[in-house]
């Protein structure tokens, strides 16, 4: 066993009687209520999912197994010269809940490195494609068809004890996720390069290897680990995340768990929104000729999109309450390195010009940007031009939160997910009823 299965099995041997005794000792305490609007507006703030991986609080954002990310960047293992930390270190981190050392980081860099080549088959279904199918789509299917390589699915098969569900899962998902910078970067080069692919790089780490495979020069390394550690989790109720523990509360295997979970991230009011906010950026820049827009100007396309019915993509928040830390850690970033660039001054102008204007809708319950609103701009100054294929990238960070949570739901042996619906009528009858009382 590597040392981090080990840390890993310890931890969880140590972690599983507390789980056992809530619900032996205190499995009738109530811990939340529930209103009408509350089940028919997407079960928004009911508090009936478990994860200690990372916790979303409404004013302050998320924290990885307790560490803001600001923390998490200072805290974790860096390359030489890097001013972001090593991915693998985060995957670490998500885990155990430990910081790693740098040799800790280095063995997982080696043990994902050793995993990362892709069967011959997985080439064959990207390819079989059409060309304009959205990324999303092929790189869902692609982790999809290897679900084949399942050893969670052949250990079952034969017969496994419960408390032992983790430890494939484990397996499957190092071998999954060292997979996905070549999954995407292969879809990348067939639909935007003509096909020309870059093979990937053994001595790399997960973030300079998908910059290696993008052909794309430093600093990209590290804004691709900027990138990727940014988007590994939102605790468990987001679409990505809650459709990944649905799925796998079957027991499905991670390859079907993490195919979909990227089906429910490909929609525009989640992942797909920074795909959206760029489509949206580059039609305000043609419109202007590319100039920078004054903010009159500004505004005044703002309005227009709320007037014919749109949503401003990159703003507002289901849980936030406030700017996204994952907007203010990429615009901090954006305006060291890039500020002068016209795609960062628009970005920067809306900062300052939608929450007043959405304030002023008076419908949005949060006006402030998230992690949308500012990734698409980075990647596109950096070159990665095609907007497409921005939430293939989120997906690839997602993965890893997602990988780290499933992992633990079978460690402590989490149920089957199935809540109960009920009718039009009995809601109805419900509201009578509380009325009358
Ligand atoms: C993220 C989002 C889906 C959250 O949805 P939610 O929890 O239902 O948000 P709210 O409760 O604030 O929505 C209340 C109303 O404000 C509207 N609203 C919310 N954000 C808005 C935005 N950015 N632009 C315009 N209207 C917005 C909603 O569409 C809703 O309108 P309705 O009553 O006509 O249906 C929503 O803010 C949104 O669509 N944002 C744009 C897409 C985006 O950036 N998604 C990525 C999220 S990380």
């Amino acid at each position: 066993m590597s040392n981090l299965k080990d840390k890993l099995y310890e931890k969880i041997e140590n972690w599983r009687p507390r789980t056992q005794r809530l619900l032996d000792e205190h499995g009738d305490v109530v811990v939340d209520q529930v209103t009408i609007s509350q089940i028919v507006g997407g079960m928004r703030d009911i508090q009936c999912l478990v994860t200690d991986i990372s916790n979303l609080d409404p004013a302050e954002g998320i924290r990885y197994r307790g560490f803001t990310l600001p923390e998490v960047f200072e805290k974790l293992p860096k390359a030489p010269g890097a001013e972001f930390p090593y991915v693998e270190g985060c995957l670490y981190l998500l885990l155990t809940g430990d910081l790693p050392t740098q040799t800790e980081v280095q063995e997982l860099i080696d043990e994902l490195s050793k995993r990362r080549i892709l069967p011959r088959y997985v080439y064959d279904v990207i390819d079989a494609f059409p060309s304009n199918s959205h990324p999303m789509a092929m790189f869902s299917s692609a982790i999809l068809t290897m679900s084949r390589e399942s050893l969670f699915a052949k250990k079952y098969e034969q017969g496994m004890r419960k408390q032992d569900y983790w430890n494939p899962m484990y397996e499957d998902s190092l071998n999954l996720l060292a997979k996905l910078p070549e999954i995407a970067t292969y879809i990348y080069a067939k639909i935007y390069r003509n096909g020309k692919f870059i093979e990937s790089n053994p001595f790399l780490d997960f973030g300079a290897n998908f910059a290696f495979m993008m052909g794309i020069a430093k600093p990209y390394d590290d804004v691709s680990r900027m990138h990727f550690i940014l988007h590994a989790d939102h605790e468990s109720g987001n679409v990505s995340a809650h459709t990944g523990h649905l799925v796998g509360s079957s027991l499905s295997d991670i390859y079907l768990c993490i195919s979909a979970m990227i089906n429910g991230l490909a929609g525009p009011l989640h992942g797909l929104a920074n795909q959206e906010v760029l489509k949206w950026l580059l039609d305000v820049m043609e419109k202007m000729g590319g100039r920078v827009p004054s903010e009159e100007e500004m505004k005044k396309f703002v309005w227009d999109t709320l007037k014919s019915g749109q949503v401003i993509p990159g703003f507002g928040h289901a849980v936030l309450r406030k700017t996204d830390p994952r907007y203010l850690l990429q615009h901090q970033f954006a305006l060291k390195h890039i500020g002068d660039e016209t795609i960062i001054k628009y970005v920067d102008m809306l900062y300052r010009i939608v929450p007043p204007i959405l304030l002023e809708q008076g419908k949005a319950k949060n006006p402030w940007p998230n992690v949308d609103a500012h990734s698409g701009a980075i990647q596109w100054y950096y070159g990665v031009r095609e907007y497409d294929f921005y939430t293939v990238l989120f997906g690839i960070g997602r993965s890893i939160g997602i990988c780290a949570n499933i992992i633990w739901d079978r460690a402590l042996g989490y149920s089957l997910e199935r809540p109960k619906s009920i009718t039009t009528e009995m809601l109805e009858n419900i509201a009578v009823r509380s009325k009358k009382i």
